[in-house]
């Protein structure tokens, strides 16, 4: 198998080798490929086979180690919003339950109490009402959480239209074009029709909860609002969409309910945002999804579900399983799952508290807000808001270090180049700017807009924890050497030639 279509690098490989090492390189062997280890003679394996016989451990992982040393730097890795870094005290818990299945209650049932432990935090986080009886569980990341939420909503519509004796084949979802694939993927795997709601560069390319009405009818299973944008970072309003529901089911009777993707925000706005409602003091808000992984600040493969009150998790979805001795209920899309994640998403419940989550989201919006300035008072336009004060003359003389005096949002800061730079220098493509970051190490996409706005192209860094403010400081250094690079002459002439190439070819 070759990986590249156009040159089949593996042969041009085979072909250069030493005479002696050919034989190796013929027909299914062509796929051998060689670890190396001082104290013996280098062992071979094939590449895409299983090896008849294994090679010795020692050399297994240099082979892997060396391997992935190909790959980027988590640390500079800008571009993900999943968190990469943990204290040593949290990766040793991690290493001491790895070999740990959540979904054996009986057999380690200290991690399923810490697992339920953790659902009441969020719940209580996410001011589920004292009243009802929230109910949740940790998943493989947001997607298996929001496949689980649709479901539910699904299940809910489904069992309403039967008892009217009305049709019930054909659900629709409604979200903005801004949603990330997890949402689209739910809807195209479990036979819901997709209703996108085309965003605008003015709203911040985000839903606007006026423009969704127009996409909902009887069919309708639920509306899912994004508490942080994958594009921009800004949270889609909650409440807003709530009380256009209610006044839409004055209107026609029509009962819609949401589900709040928070696969960020969820970790966001509790801390840095109090005081905005979106979670479960809005009433139609059913479920929300997280993702422990980004700003729970767990390493990637967790994520949660919750339902404000059981009622709203269909019995459908609820499986009693009468497996290894006891009665276990399982409401999740995988079986087995390591409980290793969500023990450590206990140690940092444990160990930051609602106090040092807050100073997380603190530091990492106010480091957002520097980069957000520096590159505003450049090159680009900013196209998050977070460092935009709500009201300016609050903050005449200096900046408030209070995330709730600016627009809400994710640490994010999404950015283009500047309508003036692009007149003086229009052989710029922006594209080129995460080229040359790459070179560098760091990793910064550069994307289009969504659906409504695709002519906009968008440079994002997600500020996370271990974003520095010294490494804020670099970052802006580089961007700034870069994009000026690409503004000289030389530069002018090479994107000349390119385009003239590209004319011919
Ligand atoms: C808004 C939003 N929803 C859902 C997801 C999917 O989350 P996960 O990667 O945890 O499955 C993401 C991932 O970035 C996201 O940003």
């Amino acid at each position: 198998m070759s990986l590249s279509r156009h040159i089949d690098a593996e042969q041009i490989i085979a072909q250069s080798k030493d005479h002696h090492y050919k034989k190796h390189t013929d027909g299914h062997n062509r796929t051998l490929h060689r670890t190396w280890r001082r104290d013996e003679d280098a062992a071979a394996v094939p590449k895409y086979a299983l090896p008849k016989h294994g090679i010795n451990s020692k050399a297994a992982y240099q082979l892997l180690h060396d391997e992935t040393a190909l790959d980027g730097n988590p640390l500079l890795n800008l571009a993900s919003f999943v968190h990469t870094w943990m204290p040593e005290d949290a990766d040793k818990l991690i290493v001491e339950n790895l070999n740990k299945n959540i979904v054996d209650l009986d057999e380690y049932p200290a991690a399923s109490l810490i697992h339920n432990r953790c659902v009441s935090m969020l719940g209580d986080l996410w001011k589920a009402p004292k009243e009802g009886k929230v109910i949740g569980t940790a998943t493989a990341g947001s997607s298996e959480a929001i496949m689980l939420g649709g479901l539910a909503m699904k299940k809910r519509w489904q069992e309403a239209r039967k008892a009217a004796g009305k049709d019930y084949f054909h659900p629709n979802i409604v979200f903005g074009a801004n949603a990330q694939v997890a949402l689209e993927k739910f809807a195209r795997y479990f036979d819901v029709e997709t209703r996108l709601v085309p965003v605008k560069a003015e709203d911040g390319f985000i839903m606007n909860p006026h423009n969704a009405l127009q996409y909902i009818d009887e069919n309708t299973i639920g509306v899912m609002v994004i508490m942080g944008s994958t594009y921009t970072g800004h949270f889609e309003n909650v409440k807003l969409m709530n009380d256009l529901l209610d006044k839409l089911q004055e209107e026609t009777g029509l009962n819609i309910p949401i589900h709040v993707d928070g696969a960020s925000g969820a970790f966001i706005a509790p801390f840095a945002h109090p005081h905005l409602q979106w979670s479960f003091d809005v009433p139609r808000v059913v479920s929300i999804n997280t993702s422990g992984h980004k700003f729970g600040l767990v390493y990637a493969g967790l994520g949660w579900i919750l339902w404000r009150d059981e009622s709203y998790l269909h019995r459908d979805l609820i499986f009693e399983l009468h497996y290894l001795g006891s009665v276990e209920y399982s409401f999740t899309l995988n079986f087995s799952k390591p409980a290793a994640p969500v023990i450590a998403q206990m140690f940092n419940f444990l160990n930051l508290g609602f106090e040092g989550y807050k100073r997380i989201a603190y530091k990492d919006l106010r480091n957002a807000r520097t980069l957000s300035r520096a590159l505003e008072s450049t090159y680009f336009k900013v196209l998050s808001n977070i460092h935009i004060p709500l009201k300016p003359e609050n903050h005449r003389n200096e900046h408030s270090d209070d995330p709730e005096t600016y627009h809400s949002g994710l640490p994010v800061v999404a950015f283009r180049l500047s309508d003036e730079f692009k007149t003086v220098n229009p052989h710029v493509k922006q594209a080129w700017i995460q080229t040359l970051l790459r070179t560098k190490g760091w990793i910064v996409p550069n994307y289009g807009a969504p659906l409504g706005a695709e002519d906009v192209e968008i440079l994002r860094v997600v500020v996370r924890e271990t974003l520095s403010e010294d490494l804020i400081e670099r970052l802006v250094v580089d961007i700034l050497a870069i994009t000026e690079s690409l503004a000289c002459k030389p530069f002018l002439f090479l994107s000349i030639a390119f385009e003239t190439w590209r004319l011919i070819y």
